[in-house]
Order: C-alpha cells, then structure tokens, then sequence
C-alpha cells in the first residue's frame, strides 16, 4: 500500500482595494486599451498598508481549511509560496502558523517567484508521501505590489495582490494512480535571471528593490518553457489535452495561457481565466484561480486538473492532480 495524497479544500483571499486600469492610466502613461489587449487584466487588487503577505495567506488558508472540514488541529505542515515575505527572517509560513494558532508541526517558505506555487505543492506532496507529515496547507499569496516601482508603466500595470490555498491530506491508497496529486515537473535556468529579478536584496544593496522585466523576451520563453513541462506531463501520465477538466494556469498575460492551451490540445472553455480580475498576483495566481474554479461551481469532485506557472529565475513547472 503506498502513500498519496489528496487536495481536500481550497480557499483563498483578496484585498479589499481594486486599482482598475483606468486609475493607473493617471499614474503612469498608459491607457485601459493598451493593458487589456496586451494582458486581458481589467483590474487587480492592492493590500492595505497594514495589511501583510502573512494576513492574506493565513485568510486563504483558514478558508480552505472551512471547505475541507479540516481543523487547525489537524495540519502538522505549511508550506507557503511567497516572495514578499513580511519578513527577511523568519519565514513568513511560521507568521501564518501563529495567527492559525498552530502549536505544533512545521512551516516553511519556498521561493519561486511565480512558479512558487507549483514548487510548494511538490514538496508538501512528497513530503506527505514519505510519511513526514499526514496533513499540509500549502499556500501561495503575495503582497507583490510594495515591490513594484510605479513609475515602470512596463511592469507596475501587470501586478496585484492576493492569496489562495489548499489543504493536502495524506491516506493509505491501493485505488486508481490517476488520483489526488498525479505528477509534477518542476525546473528552473539560472542563466536568465537577468530578464526578469529584483534590482535590490538583503546582501547586495541591502534594500527590497523593485521588479525589472524585459517582458518580451520573458513573453517568448514562457510558452516554450510552459510547454515543454507539459509535456513532461503528458509523456509520464500518458494522458493528452483531451483528457483534462480543467486547465489552471500561473495568470501573467492572456496571451501567454491561451497561447498555451491552443499547443497542448486544450480546449479554450477548460480555460480557467482570472487574470482580468487579479491580474499576476505571483505565488497567489494559480491556487487563487484554483479557488475560483471550485467556488463557482465549474470544477467538481474528480475533475483532473492541469495547471502550469513561469516566473522569475527562470523557474516554470507544471502539476496534474485530481480534486
Ligand atoms: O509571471 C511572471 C512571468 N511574466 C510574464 O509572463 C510576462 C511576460 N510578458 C508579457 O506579458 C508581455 O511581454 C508584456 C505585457 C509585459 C508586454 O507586452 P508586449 O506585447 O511584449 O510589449 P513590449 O514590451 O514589446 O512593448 C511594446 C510597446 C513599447 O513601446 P514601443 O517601444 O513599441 O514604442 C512599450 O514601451 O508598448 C509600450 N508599453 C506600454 N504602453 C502603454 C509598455 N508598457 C506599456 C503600458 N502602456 N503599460
């Protein structure tokens, strides 16, 4: 009898403040047209000043704990994908355990930008599969606006905040190896980091910095890097575009997700779309837009599900599981 594990709820959480396109266009030169047919993003939320990567996740993860019928009792791991972390130490995770009121287990953040997610979900899935935990919320949220530079038009019109989250349970399995969490494929290339990083850090400049992308170029190696990791995919499972419910991709650009899913024979209305409502909330997008296919009833109980991210590293991946 081997170990696996199953997604038992999902939640998440969004700032109250929404900056619509048409508020920036007082703010930087651009225009509402420009941000939507280069992205699809409408509007995207901001944190209060107040407000911390460590709030939104522990919001995210108490709503998917709700949903799952799970409580806080339970969970013996975090796992929290973040890379505005309230602090530089200790891990923004074991903030999340503290307001959660977790006396007990271990928490912990991973850092892959907008694949951070993806990244998360692997480790807390092979760390339940070996028998190191029995219960994880893995979370991914960002207060990724405090390091945006709002004079940049060319990356400050394609952030926002916010946060989602599932709840991971291991169990005793001898059914059907197409269920619960399936495969992941997880890489990064060190050598491009230049195209998309943060010109400040604690033992460089000593200072946060601020996002710097060349977004064309970080544009053509999304769907190349995305594609091939689904592929992976594909190549380990068996399993076609054909196969899959429900595609839930890292929301950058509209473009980059459609692009994406005309080459791996997804069809458009598996498409899950949030991007014009949160635009690239980083670590948050993917279990965010997880959240909001559950929620609004489309993805159900046995629905497989593909989901894929690139982000800043570069780091991209992609993970098949079945709710
Ligand atoms: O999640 C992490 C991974 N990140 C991504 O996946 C982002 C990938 N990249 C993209 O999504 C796109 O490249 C962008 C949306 C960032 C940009 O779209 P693009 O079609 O690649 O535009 P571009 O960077 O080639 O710029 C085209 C023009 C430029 O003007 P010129 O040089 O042609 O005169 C820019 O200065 O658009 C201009 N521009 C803007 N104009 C109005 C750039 N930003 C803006 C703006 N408003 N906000």
């Amino acid at each position: 009898m081997a170990r696996h594990s199953f997604i038992r709820g999902t939640g998440g959480y969004l700032p109250a403040k929404v900056l619509t396109n048409e508020d920036l266009s007082h703010m930087v030169d651009t225009t509402d047209e420009w941000i939507r047919e280069r992205t699809g993003i409408k509007r995207r939320h901001v944190a209060a000043d107040d407000e911390l990567t460590s709030d939104i996740a522990t919001a995210a993860a108490r709503d998917a704990l709700e949903a799952a019928g799970i409580p806080v009792s339970e969970v013996d791991l975090i796992v929290l994908a973040t890379t505005t972390p309230d602090q530089t130490f200790p891990a923004t995770a074991t903030a999340v355990q503290a307001k959660l009121g977790m006396t007990g287990g271990a928490a912990f953040d991973v850092q892959a930008v907008c694949s951070g997610f993806l990244f998360a979900l692997a480790t807390a899935d092979s760390l339940l599969k070996q028998g190191l935990f029995n219960t994880a919320v893995v979370i991914g949220a960002e207060t990724f606006t405090r390091i945006l530079d709002w004079s940049d038009r060319s990356t400050c019109v394609l952030f926002g905040d916010g946060g989602g989250a599932v709840v991971l349970k291991a169990e005793d399995w001898t059914g059907d190896p197409l269920s619960g969490v399936i495969a992941h494929h997880v890489r990064t290339d060190g050598t491009k980091s230049d195209l998309l990083y943060v010109d400040g850090g604690v033992s460089s400049t000593g200072t946060i910095g601020h996002v710097r992308m060349e977004g064309n170029r970080v544009f053509r190696h999304a769907v190349a890097n995305i594609s091939s990791a689904i592929q992976a995919i594909y190549d380990e499972t068996g399993l076609t575009g054909e196969d899959i419910d429900w595609f839930v991709p890292h929301q950058a650009n509209k473009r980059i997700l459609d692009g994406v899913a005309k080459k791996m024979d997804i069809s458009e209305d598996k498409v899950i779309v949030t991007v014009d409502e949160h635009a690239n909330t980083s670590a948050g997008s993917i279990p965010l837009a997880l959240n909001h296919a559950v929620r609004s009833g489309r993805a159900k109980k046995g629905d497989l599900i593909l989901s894929e991210a690139m982000g800043g590293g570069f780091s991209w991946g992609a993970s098949l599981f079945r709710l």
